[in-house]
């Protein structure tokens, strides 16, 4: 992966100034964040809290305290000692707290919406009023916080599969197919009477199924109108091949760079006119601006393509998925985004390079990841197992290793130097390989994942199988149906 060749002559442009940079986060998808960052040229010192130990080794970041949470007012008085110019959130949990709130109150530029806008991610029903009310296509929906009208609402549905989505933060577990009625009443008993979710599930919705191919689509947004096209990717969420087993995070995804056309293509401006700028507009108006990447669940079905949900940051496997594909000054663009300055850096670069492009993706690359989890997962992981052989994977510029659940184990390394990792989580990583052909990705990354040696893990096998056929590039096509 080159992040350097954009900035083809830096001599040229002047003395950059080195912006020191804090990633918040410990996962695989702050893993690849810090594994970007640490390649753009106007990186200053990389920072991640908590970060991970396989972080710090990796990467070059320093993790000073990889046993804590992520503590707001802790977080502000790091930034403030290590002159932090650029925060960049990862996960969910943080930016509905607020976290970007207290930063930029600060004016410490944070790539990260603040929460009333986030709660396009946080309240499943409130994002679906604010997609009505900017006239963007979503499966039908009925929403209620009583478990006996829930009972109602089941009775009454007509047809199955039927899908339940807790309206609050759930990590990726709040979403349930119903193909029967004994399942949907389960699912109904899990959130409301169990509360499995907590305060998260006691608003259900439950939401019409619709067929069709689902795309991750991430837009970096500026707080003042002004949008850059990141990527699309698909994510596999059922823990077992042949989408089955439980829903998860992602265990894996794949992506082409460009997926969907170079930036300004017709077929990436047509959801950008009929999805995201609508939408944007429409949260200002009901919450505020929402300035840091927007990632919109799509689905792509015969009569157009459907929003099934909106979150607030980058997703996870598909950040391991699309950032190797990405060139150029990662902080100089993110930076560009947090302090309300896309358009005017597109500029910049036009006058001085004759490109409107600060980032670029990679030419017709072929992109797979597969994610490695503990067995268990993602009800029970069983954590404590040792991952043998994940320092050793040989070095090569079309392979990526992200830790998402490891610890190096009793002072890291044993008398030949070799890296102890032990698996401390659910996902605990994945290898994401690049490629000419999906075919030729897929390869790599399974040979990859056969020279590690852990027992007490699992994979899918099948992450990418169909992207040889023409399924994703008839998504693209039904994305340019959308009118
Ligand atoms: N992979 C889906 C997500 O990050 O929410």
């Amino acid at each position: 992966m080159s992040f350097f060749s954009l900035l083809s002559n830096p001599s040229s442009q002047g003395v950059r100034d080195l912006v020191n940079c804090l990633v918040l986060g410990s996962g695989g998808r702050e893993h690849a964040l810090c594994d970007a960052l640490a390649h753009a040229s106007s990186c200053g010192k990389l920072f991640a809290l908590p970060g991970s130990d396989a972080i710090a080794e990796t990467t070059g970041t320093f993790c000073p305290n990889i046993d804590d949470t992520i503590d707001q007012r802790r977080v502000l008085d790091f930034c403030k000692r290590e002159n932090i110019g650029l925060v960049v959130v990862g996960p969910e949990q943080p930016i509905a707290e607020g976290i970007a709130d207290l930063l930029m109150q600060h004016e410490i530029p944070t790539l990260a919406p603040g929460a009333k806008a986030a709660r396009i991610e946080t309240s499943k029903a409130w994002a679906k009023d604010i997609f009505a009310q900017a006239h963007i296509a979503t499966p039908r929906a009925q929403v209620t916080d009583s478990h006996k009208e829930a009972q109602i609402i089941l009775a009454r549905w007509k047809e199955l599969p039927v899908v339940l989505k807790a309206d609050g933060l759930a990590q990726g577990k709040g979403v349930v197919v119903a193909t029967t009625r004994r399942q949907a009443e389960k699912a109904i008993e899990q959130a409301m009477v169990e509360k499995r979710f907590g305060k998260a599930g006691a608003t259900l919705l439950f939401e019409e199924y619709v067929e069709g191919e689902e795309l991750s689509y991430f837009a970096l947004c500026d707080g003042e109108d002004n949008v850059r096209f990141f990527g699309v990717a698909r994510d596999y969420k059922r823990a077992l091949d042949g989408d089955k087993g439980e829903n998860t995070g992602g265990m894996g995804a794949f992506a082409l760079a460009p997926p969907l056309g170079e930036h300004g293509s017709m077929e990436e401006l047509a959801v950008r006119e009929s999805i995201v700028l609508p939408l944007l507009r429409r949260l200002g108006k009901k919450a505020e601006p929402f300035r840091g990447i927007l990632f919109l669940g799509l689905i792509a079905t015969r009569s157009g393509v459907q929003v099934l949900e909106a979150n607030a940051r980058l997703g996870d496997p598909e950040a391991q998925t699309l950032l190797p594909l990405l060139e150029g000054d990662l902080v100089e663009t993110f930076l560009a985004a947090a302090t309300g300055n896309l358009a005017r850096q597109e500029a910049r670069h036009l006058e001085s390079q004759q490109t409107q492009r600060t980032f670029n993706f990679t030419e017709a690359v072929h992109s797979v990841t597969v994610v490695a989890a503990a067995k268990g997962y993602p009800a029970k992981p069983q954590t404590g197992s040792p991952v043998e052989n994940l320092d050793r994977i040989e070095a090569s510029p079309d392979l990526s290793l992200f830790h998402a659940g490891t610890r190096l184990q009793d002072g890291g390394k044993d008398a030949n130097g070799k890296m102890r990792f032990h698996a401390q989580g659910g996902r605990v990583f994945s290898v994401n390989a690049r490629g000419s052909s999906f075919a030729e990705a897929r390869t790599l990354a399974y040979k990859t994942l056969q020279a590690i040696d852990w027992k007490e893990g699992f994979y899918r096998k099948d992450i990418a199988c169909d992207a040889h056929t023409s399924a994703f590039v008839k998504t693209c096509h039904a994305v340019l149906k959308f009118s």
